[in-house]
């Protein structure tokens, strides 16, 4: 595919972000239960201080100025074994642009990432849909079946 650039978000790049998430969310609304309101998104990206983030990224693919793909990723550095692990937080192509070796490309820059900062390892939570399955075979993912213990600490707010 043509003229695709993969670069890590900055602060200049949070309105094409939000275009990119209406496009998403208008053109497979299945994926997202909540209703999404394009200004309260907006506001949250600018108090997350994309520029000043150490340990936590998005990559984003564009094309002629448009984002296409995303994929977000974080660094645990851990006190214990001072090892540091990798996390994908998520990773989404539209649907148009898929199967044209994007996600695969954003993947690359993440890893990239990740081994600059001396991260050996990383790991994610599969999607089970049919498309997620097969990219992170064709990607040589490990998958591990292992239990996840999750708790719900809401404030009740
Ligand atoms: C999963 C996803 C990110 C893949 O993005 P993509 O840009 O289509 O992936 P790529 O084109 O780089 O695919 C790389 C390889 O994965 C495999 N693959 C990806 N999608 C596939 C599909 N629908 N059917 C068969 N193989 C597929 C192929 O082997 C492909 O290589 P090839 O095209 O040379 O055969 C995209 O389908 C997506 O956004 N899905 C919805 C969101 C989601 O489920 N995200 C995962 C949550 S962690």
């Amino acid at each position: 595919m043509q003229n695709i650039e993969i670069n890590i978000a900055t602060s200049s790049d949070i309105s094409a972000l939000c275009e990119f998430e209406k496009t998403a969310r208008i053109t497979e609304p299945e994926i997202w239960i909540d209703k999404f309101d394009i200004n309260e998104y907006r506001k949250k990206m600018l108090s997350a201080d994309l520029d000043n983030l150490e340990n936590n990224k998005i990559i984003l693919a564009k094309q002629n100025g448009k984002i296409i793909g995303r994929c977000d990723l974080l660094i645990m550095d851990s006190l214990m074994d001072f090892e540091m692990i990798g996390y994908i937080d998520w990773i989404y192509v539209l649907k148009g642009y898929r199967r044209k070796g994007i996600g695969k490309r954003l993947i690359d820059r993440a890893e990239e990432f990740f081994r600059e900062k001396g991260v050996k390892e990383y790991y994610l939570f599969t999607a089970q849909n049919d498309e997620a399955q097969k990219f992170y075979h064709k990607l040589g993912y490990t998958i591990k079946n292992r239990e996840i213990a999750l708790k719900d600490i809401g404030t009740g707010v």
